[in-house]
Protein backbone atom coordinates (compact mmCIF):
# COMPACT_ATOMS: atom_id res chain seq x y z
CA UNK A 1 0.00 0.00 0.00
CA UNK A 2 1.17 3.26 -0.89
CA UNK A 3 1.08 6.58 0.94
CA UNK A 4 2.09 9.92 -0.03
CA UNK A 5 3.99 11.95 3.15
CA UNK A 6 6.36 13.62 1.42
CA UNK A 7 6.40 14.77 -2.60
CA UNK A 8 9.79 12.59 -2.78
CA UNK A 9 7.26 9.45 -2.09
CA UNK A 10 6.58 9.69 -5.83
CA UNK A 11 9.61 9.50 -8.33
CA UNK A 12 10.14 11.59 -10.95
CA UNK A 13 8.13 8.63 -13.51
CA UNK A 14 5.73 8.85 -11.14
CA UNK A 15 5.38 12.16 -10.69
CA UNK A 16 5.20 12.49 -14.91
CA UNK A 17 2.84 9.68 -14.85
CA UNK A 18 0.63 11.59 -12.48
CA UNK A 19 0.93 15.16 -13.71
CA UNK A 20 -0.11 13.74 -17.61
CA UNK A 21 -2.88 11.97 -15.85
CA UNK A 22 -4.23 14.86 -14.37
CA UNK A 23 -4.19 16.77 -17.42
CA UNK A 24 -6.18 14.05 -19.31
CA UNK A 25 -8.74 14.49 -16.13
CA UNK A 26 -8.65 18.25 -17.46
CA UNK A 27 -9.34 17.54 -20.65
CA UNK A 28 -11.48 14.52 -20.32
CA UNK A 29 -13.21 14.88 -16.91
CA UNK A 30 -16.61 12.49 -17.95
CA UNK A 31 -14.12 9.60 -18.85
CA UNK A 32 -13.34 9.64 -14.73
CA UNK A 33 -16.65 10.37 -13.68
CA UNK A 34 -17.65 7.06 -12.22
CA UNK A 35 -14.10 5.39 -11.58
CA UNK A 36 -14.61 5.52 -8.39
CA UNK A 37 -18.19 4.60 -7.52
CA UNK A 38 -18.59 2.81 -4.23
CA UNK A 39 -15.45 4.53 -2.78
CA UNK A 40 -14.97 6.72 0.24
CA UNK A 41 -12.43 9.36 0.71
CA UNK A 42 -12.21 10.59 4.69
CA UNK A 43 -10.86 13.88 5.56
CA UNK A 44 -8.92 14.07 8.82
CA UNK A 45 -8.44 17.83 9.75
CA UNK A 46 -7.46 18.60 12.58
CA UNK A 47 -6.03 22.34 11.44
CA UNK A 48 -8.22 24.85 9.71
CA UNK A 49 -8.77 24.82 5.51
CA UNK A 50 -10.82 26.13 2.55
CA UNK A 51 -8.66 24.49 -0.61
CA UNK A 52 -7.31 21.42 0.52
CA UNK A 53 -10.29 20.00 2.78
CA UNK A 54 -12.47 20.63 0.12
CA UNK A 55 -10.51 19.94 -3.15
CA UNK A 56 -10.39 16.76 -2.03
CA UNK A 57 -13.68 16.47 -1.53
CA UNK A 58 -14.69 17.70 -5.07
CA UNK A 59 -12.22 15.75 -6.57
CA UNK A 60 -13.56 12.43 -4.90
CA UNK A 61 -17.28 13.65 -5.71
CA UNK A 62 -15.86 14.26 -8.96
CA UNK A 63 -14.97 10.39 -9.65
CA UNK A 64 -18.08 9.08 -8.21
CA UNK A 65 -17.47 8.26 -4.88
CA UNK A 66 -18.24 9.88 -1.77
CA UNK A 67 -16.81 11.82 1.51
CA UNK A 68 -16.75 11.98 5.19
CA UNK A 69 -14.18 13.17 8.28
CA UNK A 70 -14.02 15.99 10.49
CA UNK A 71 -12.83 19.77 9.69
CA UNK A 72 -11.86 20.23 13.44
CA UNK A 73 -9.67 18.70 16.08
CA UNK A 74 -12.79 20.23 18.36
CA UNK A 75 -14.99 18.54 16.28
CA UNK A 76 -13.65 14.90 16.65
CA UNK A 77 -12.63 12.55 19.51
CA UNK A 78 -9.01 14.19 19.33
CA UNK A 79 -10.28 16.99 21.73
CA UNK A 80 -11.09 13.68 24.42
CA UNK A 81 -7.32 12.56 23.90
CA UNK A 82 -7.86 9.82 20.99
CA UNK A 83 -4.74 9.58 19.57
CA UNK A 84 -4.03 9.90 15.77
CA UNK A 85 -2.84 6.27 16.02
CA UNK A 86 -6.35 4.96 17.21
CA UNK A 87 -8.32 7.60 15.05
CA UNK A 88 -6.28 6.20 11.60
CA UNK A 89 -7.33 2.44 13.02
CA UNK A 90 -11.08 3.19 13.33
CA UNK A 91 -11.30 5.42 9.99
CA UNK A 92 -9.35 2.51 8.31
CA UNK A 93 -12.98 0.76 8.87
CA UNK A 94 -15.15 3.78 7.38
CA UNK A 95 -12.94 4.51 4.55
CA UNK A 96 -10.60 3.52 1.12
CA UNK A 97 -8.35 6.82 1.65
CA UNK A 98 -7.84 9.26 3.82
CA UNK A 99 -5.99 12.98 3.54
CA UNK A 100 -5.03 14.02 7.08
CA UNK A 101 -4.05 17.33 8.29
CA UNK A 102 -2.30 18.17 11.67
CA UNK A 103 -0.09 21.13 13.61
CA UNK A 104 2.43 18.66 14.53
CA UNK A 105 5.17 17.46 12.55
CA UNK A 106 5.56 14.00 11.54
CA UNK A 107 1.39 13.20 12.27
CA UNK A 108 1.03 11.64 9.07
CA UNK A 109 3.71 9.28 8.92
CA UNK A 110 2.46 8.21 12.38
CA UNK A 111 -0.91 7.77 11.17
CA UNK A 112 0.46 5.68 7.78
CA UNK A 113 2.02 3.31 10.01
CA UNK A 114 -1.07 2.29 11.96
CA UNK A 115 -3.24 2.52 9.00
CA UNK A 116 -4.88 0.03 6.79
CA UNK A 117 -5.81 2.85 4.08
CA UNK A 118 -3.61 5.03 1.97
CA UNK A 119 -2.76 8.25 4.16
CA UNK A 120 -1.91 11.45 2.39
CA UNK A 121 -0.56 14.06 4.18
CA UNK A 122 -2.75 16.83 3.68
CA UNK A 123 -0.28 19.56 5.62
CA UNK A 124 1.91 18.79 8.80
CA UNK A 125 2.58 21.84 10.57
CA UNK A 126 5.98 23.86 9.01
CA UNK A 127 6.94 20.34 7.59
CA UNK A 128 5.88 19.16 4.10
CA UNK A 129 2.67 19.62 2.26
CA UNK A 130 3.28 17.54 -0.62
CA UNK A 131 -0.32 17.62 -2.90
CA UNK A 132 0.23 21.51 -2.90
CA UNK A 133 3.45 20.87 -4.44
CA UNK A 134 1.96 18.20 -6.80
CA UNK A 135 -0.62 22.06 -7.74
CA UNK A 136 2.29 24.06 -7.89
CA UNK A 137 4.25 21.56 -9.84
CA UNK A 138 0.74 21.04 -12.23
CA UNK A 139 0.37 24.43 -12.50
CA UNK A 140 3.88 25.30 -13.46
CA UNK A 141 4.23 22.58 -16.15
CA UNK A 142 0.90 23.80 -17.95
CA UNK A 143 1.80 27.22 -18.04
CA UNK A 144 5.51 27.00 -19.27
CA UNK A 145 4.99 23.50 -21.36
CA UNK A 146 7.99 21.90 -19.05
CA UNK A 147 9.27 21.68 -15.01
CA UNK A 148 13.24 22.13 -16.50
CA UNK A 149 15.08 25.43 -17.14
CA UNK A 150 13.70 28.43 -15.35
CA UNK A 151 14.51 30.33 -11.47
CA UNK A 152 11.68 30.66 -9.74
CA UNK A 153 11.72 33.28 -6.59
CA UNK A 154 10.25 32.19 -3.17
CA UNK A 155 9.05 34.91 -1.67
CA UNK A 156 7.53 35.48 2.04
CA UNK A 157 7.73 33.38 4.88
CA UNK A 158 10.60 30.54 3.88
CA UNK A 159 11.03 29.59 7.46
CA UNK A 160 7.78 28.50 8.34
CA UNK A 161 6.11 27.97 5.02
CA UNK A 162 5.98 23.87 4.29
CA UNK A 163 4.46 24.44 0.90
CA UNK A 164 8.03 26.29 0.19
CA UNK A 165 10.34 23.38 2.01
CA UNK A 166 8.18 20.65 -0.38
CA UNK A 167 8.36 22.91 -3.60
CA UNK A 168 12.26 23.10 -3.51
CA UNK A 169 12.24 19.08 -2.35
CA UNK A 170 10.50 18.19 -5.79
CA UNK A 171 11.78 21.03 -7.92
CA UNK A 172 15.51 20.12 -7.25
CA UNK A 173 15.02 16.91 -9.41
CA UNK A 174 14.44 18.81 -12.38
CA UNK A 175 16.74 20.21 -14.84
CA UNK A 176 18.48 24.16 -14.84
CA UNK A 177 15.97 25.13 -12.22
CA UNK A 178 17.26 28.20 -10.59
CA UNK A 179 15.97 29.33 -7.19
CA UNK A 180 16.06 32.81 -5.58
CA UNK A 181 15.14 32.81 -1.89
CA UNK A 182 13.41 36.13 -0.97
CA UNK A 183 12.99 36.62 2.51
CA UNK A 184 13.35 39.03 5.73
CA UNK A 185 16.86 37.43 7.62
CA UNK A 186 14.12 36.18 10.47
CA UNK A 187 11.80 33.77 7.86
CA UNK A 188 14.41 32.41 5.82
CA UNK A 189 14.51 29.31 4.60
CA UNK A 190 15.75 26.46 7.56
CA UNK A 191 19.21 25.13 7.23
CA UNK A 192 17.74 21.86 6.55
CA UNK A 193 16.69 22.84 2.89
CA UNK A 194 19.74 24.51 2.41
CA UNK A 195 21.76 21.84 2.98
CA UNK A 196 19.52 19.66 0.59
CA UNK A 197 20.27 22.42 -2.08
CA UNK A 198 23.95 22.81 -1.76
CA UNK A 199 24.60 18.77 -1.22
CA UNK A 200 22.69 18.60 -4.92
CA UNK A 201 24.38 21.36 -6.47
CA UNK A 202 21.92 23.47 -7.03
CA UNK A 203 22.37 27.01 -8.05
CA UNK A 204 20.46 29.48 -4.84
CA UNK A 205 20.84 32.81 -3.72
CA UNK A 206 19.20 34.77 -0.76
CA UNK A 207 17.96 38.19 -0.74
CA UNK A 208 16.01 40.41 0.73
CA UNK A 209 14.18 43.04 -1.50
CA UNK A 210 12.28 41.47 -3.93
CA UNK A 211 12.22 44.41 -6.41
CA UNK A 212 16.23 43.75 -7.15
CA UNK A 213 15.54 40.28 -8.36
CA UNK A 214 12.26 40.80 -9.87
CA UNK A 215 13.64 40.90 -13.66
CA UNK A 216 15.50 37.79 -13.53
CA UNK A 217 12.30 35.49 -12.61
CA UNK A 218 10.57 32.88 -14.54
CA UNK A 219 7.90 31.99 -11.62
CA UNK A 220 7.37 34.18 -8.87
CA UNK A 221 6.11 32.31 -5.37
CA UNK A 222 4.43 34.35 -2.97
CA UNK A 223 3.68 32.86 0.57
CA UNK A 224 1.87 34.29 3.53
CA UNK A 225 3.37 35.20 7.08
CA UNK A 226 2.53 32.15 8.45
CA UNK A 227 0.71 34.01 12.24
CA UNK A 228 -0.35 30.64 13.35
CA UNK A 229 2.93 29.37 13.61
CA UNK A 230 4.62 32.40 15.34
CA UNK A 231 5.65 32.20 19.11
CA UNK A 232 5.10 36.20 19.24
CA UNK A 233 2.36 38.23 18.47
CA UNK A 234 4.76 41.33 17.86
CA UNK A 235 7.27 39.57 15.42
CA UNK A 236 4.22 38.86 13.42
CA UNK A 237 2.80 42.14 13.11
CA UNK A 238 6.46 43.54 12.32
CA UNK A 239 6.75 41.11 9.61
CA UNK A 240 3.20 41.01 8.15
CA UNK A 241 3.37 43.43 5.75
CA UNK A 242 7.11 42.63 4.60
CA UNK A 243 6.07 42.23 1.24
CA UNK A 244 3.26 43.54 -0.81
CA UNK A 245 3.46 42.62 -4.29
CA UNK A 246 1.85 45.29 -6.42
CA UNK A 247 1.35 47.11 -10.11
CA UNK A 248 4.50 48.98 -9.90
CA UNK A 249 6.52 45.53 -8.82
CA UNK A 250 4.78 44.20 -11.32
CA UNK A 251 6.05 46.27 -13.81
CA UNK A 252 9.82 45.25 -13.14
CA UNK A 253 8.51 41.87 -14.11
CA UNK A 254 9.19 39.64 -17.33
CA UNK A 255 6.29 39.95 -19.55
CA UNK A 256 6.02 36.24 -19.61
CA UNK A 257 6.31 35.78 -15.87
CA UNK A 258 3.69 33.78 -13.50
CA UNK A 259 2.53 34.67 -10.18
CA UNK A 260 1.87 31.47 -7.88
CA UNK A 261 0.75 32.10 -4.67
CA UNK A 262 -0.62 28.30 -2.57
CA UNK A 263 -3.45 30.73 -0.85
CA UNK A 264 -4.68 31.69 1.52
CA UNK A 265 -3.75 35.16 0.93
CA UNK A 266 -3.56 37.82 3.29
CA UNK A 267 -1.75 41.15 2.36
CA UNK A 268 0.92 40.38 0.50
CA UNK A 269 -0.64 40.18 -3.27
CA UNK A 270 -2.54 43.21 -3.75
CA UNK A 271 -5.35 42.70 -5.05
CA UNK A 272 -5.05 44.90 -7.65
CA UNK A 273 -2.31 42.33 -9.83
CA UNK A 274 -5.31 39.82 -9.49
CA UNK A 275 -6.23 40.65 -13.61
CA UNK A 276 -2.69 40.76 -14.37
CA UNK A 277 -2.76 38.07 -16.74
CA UNK A 278 0.65 36.70 -15.18
CA UNK A 279 -1.35 36.34 -11.91
CA UNK A 280 -2.27 32.48 -12.09
CA UNK A 281 -2.94 31.89 -7.90
CA UNK A 282 -6.73 30.95 -9.18
CA UNK A 283 -5.91 29.05 -11.62
CA UNK A 284 -3.71 27.11 -9.60
CA UNK A 285 -6.81 26.11 -7.66
CA UNK A 286 -8.56 24.53 -10.61
CA UNK A 287 -5.24 22.33 -10.88
CA UNK A 288 -5.44 21.62 -7.88
CA UNK A 289 -9.00 19.39 -7.94
CA UNK A 290 -7.22 17.35 -10.95
CA UNK A 291 -4.02 16.52 -9.55
CA UNK A 292 -5.76 15.76 -6.33
CA UNK A 293 -8.39 13.10 -8.26
CA UNK A 294 -5.16 11.86 -9.96
CA UNK A 295 -3.71 11.34 -6.57
CA UNK A 296 -7.06 9.18 -5.63
CA UNK A 297 -6.53 7.59 -8.92
CA UNK A 298 -3.32 6.10 -8.06
CA UNK A 299 -3.42 5.86 -4.67
CA UNK A 300 -5.99 3.41 -5.00
CA UNK A 301 -4.63 1.79 -8.29
CA UNK A 302 -7.00 2.66 -10.39
CA UNK A 303 -5.07 4.96 -12.54
CA UNK A 304 -4.17 2.08 -14.95
CA UNK A 305 -8.10 0.94 -15.53
CA UNK A 306 -9.32 3.79 -17.67
CA UNK A 307 -9.33 3.30 -21.31
N1 LIG B 1 -3.11 26.06 0.09
C1 LIG B 1 -3.70 25.57 1.21
O1 LIG B 1 -3.20 24.62 1.84
O2 LIG B 1 -4.86 26.20 1.55
P1 LIG B 1 -5.82 25.78 2.76
O3 LIG B 1 -5.05 26.03 4.03
O4 LIG B 1 -7.04 26.61 2.62
O5 LIG B 1 -6.08 24.30 2.61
Amino acid sequence: MKHLLSPLDLSVDELNDLLDLARDISINPKKYSHVCDGKKLATLFYEPSTRTRLSFEAAMINLGGSVLGFSSADSSSASKGESVSDTIRVISCYADICAMRHPKEGAPMVAASKSGIPVINAGDGGHQHPTQTLTDLMTIRELRGSLDNFTIGLCGDLKFGRTVHSLINSLIRYKNIKFILISPKELRVPDYIIDVLRENNVEYSEVEKLEDVMSQLDILYMTRVQRERFFNEDDYLRMKNFYILDKSKMNLAKKDMFVLHPLPRVNEISVEVDDDPRAAYFKQVQYGVYVRMALILTLLGLDKEIQ
